[in-house]
């Protein structure tokens, strides 16, 4: 049994969690986009696990873990938390793979994406300056690209970051009249990491499919959400990879007829952090009760998040982008206590109900959302382990969502630790 996990809505759903609890009938999980801006929180007994590039499955042993080509891996942050790990006496040695083809981010994409947005003033997407863009820039652009796979050659990477360097050098003086950057410490740093991560450096490709082959279990882990795709989401809010679960092939070189279920992981509600349109947002006094209620600031960043009501326009955009058989609806102990609850069922543009997200913004910014209300619930979940525990209200808020979304939603999280999760 192949799964993926992939966020419905603008990243940060609990994604981690549900990862972490399904990959204990996994053999293998697998992490196929994005990079050091992803943000997946675990906690295990009170102990809190951040992780940003390591799989969430990572933590329990004996799995083995795959970082894939489409991911832009950012050196210092993974194997920071390798050494994190190994201090909690979780080791990834023979355990970690990562592609060859994955591409690396280096200091001076991240010196890049932060003179970019300063120079952006208002008009800036709100990164987390992780080098997300710049990398995959790079990328795309080829000519100036730097590979896992350079550092088994670090003659010709040095010559090579030589070049680079100074192409880059010429950008930052003359648009942002920055201080230039160091090829020689930029290949100090390169022969650093070939020391340290050359023996999990592999064809990911190859491994996967001999894999799947053997009957393995393989557990695919989105990072962010669908609104944040590249291609499909909110442009040019948006991450720069393919979150949604289209980029889950691309991203690891895997067909999607090989995965037996995909699972769309959303929240009760609806945050966003960064610029962008969100229509059910709630800048107000509900949106600030949600964002203490569920801690909501970012992993990644700290930054507040922005919150707002579930919009179920949005999250069936996903669902049907996505082909997603089934969600896991979390952190829904956050509404306790909240005399009404809004849904968003379509939104209003130009005077005409649609229940079709408008996945651009200019018509996007034309919509209004149209809510159907709920009566709230003042219990306390943390103890619920049925879907027959939880109170009424909360029972019939999700049976609505499951008809506007048009999927079962067949995990529910009820507090941020394992067990605080109801199976349906
Ligand atoms: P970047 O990915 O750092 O380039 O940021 C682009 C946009 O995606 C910004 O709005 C970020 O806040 C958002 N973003 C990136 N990664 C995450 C994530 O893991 N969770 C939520 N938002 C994210």
């Amino acid at each position: 049994m192949n799964s993926c996990i992939v966020g419905l809505q603008w990243g940060d759903e609990g994604k981690g969690k549900v990862i972490d609890i399904l990959a204990e009938h996994s053999d293998i999980v697998v992490r196929y986009n994005g990079g050091a801006n992803a943000g997946h929180t675990v906690v295990i007994d009170g102990n809190k696990f951040a992780l940003h590039l390591l799989p969430s499955g990572s933590i329990r042993p004996n799995i083995v873990c795959v970082i894939t080509n489409a991911v832009v891996v950012d050196p210092d942050t993974l194997l920071k938390e390798i050494e994190t790990l190994a201090q909690k006496n979780i080791t990834l040695t023979k355990r970690l793979l990562i592609s060859e083809n994955a591409h690396v981010v280096l200091d001076y994409h991240k010196k890049e994406d932060q003179l970019r947005e300063e120079s952006l003033g208002k008009d800036k997407i709100g990164t987390t300056i992780r080098g997300i863009g710049p990398c995959y820039a790079d990328k795309v652009g080829r000519s100036y690209a730097v590979r896992m796979a350079d550092l088994r050659d670090l003659k010709k990477l040095k010559a090579r970051l030589q070049t680079i360097v100074e192409y880059k050098n010429k950008i930052f003086a003359a648009l942002y009249n920055a201080e230039p950057i160091s090829a020689d410490e930029i290949f100090d740093k390169c022969k650093s990491y070939a020391d340290k991560l050359l023996p999990f450096i592999t064809d990911t490709t190859e491994f996967l499919h001999k894999s799947i082959a053997n009957g393995k279990s393989i557990l695919f882990e989105g990072a962010q959400g669908t609104m944040l795709d590249i291609d499909h989401g909110t442009f040019p809010y948006v991450t720069s990879s393919n979150s949604s679960a289209l980029g889950m092939s691309i991203g690891c070189g895997v067909p999607a007829k090989m995965v037996d279920k995909f699972i769309g992981v959303v929240k009760a509600y609806t945050t966003r952090v960064g610029a962008g349109p969100f229509p059910t947002e709630q800048d107000n006094e509900v949106g600030q009760y949600i964002r203490d209620k569920g801690h909501e600031y970012g992993t990644t960043t700290g930054r507040p998040r922005r919150c707002g009501w579930f919009d179920a326009v949005a999250v069936s955009y996903a669902v049907t982008i996505g082909a997603i058989d089934s969600v896991a609806l979390m952190h829904l102990d956050t509404l306790t206590g909240l005399k009404k609850i809004n849904i968003c069922r379509a939104y209003k543009i130009n005077g005409k109900e649609t229940t079709f997200f408008p996945a651009n913004i200019d018509r996007l910014a034309q919509a209004s959302p149209v809510y159907e209300t709920v009566p709230g619930w003042d219990d306390a979940l943390a103890e619920a382990n049925d879907f027959n525990d939880l109170p009424a209200n909360a029972q019939s808020f999700i049976r609505l969502i499951e008809e506007m979304i048009k999927v079962p939603i067949t995990i529910i999280g009820v507090g941020p630790e394992r067990k605080q999760t109801i199976f349906r």
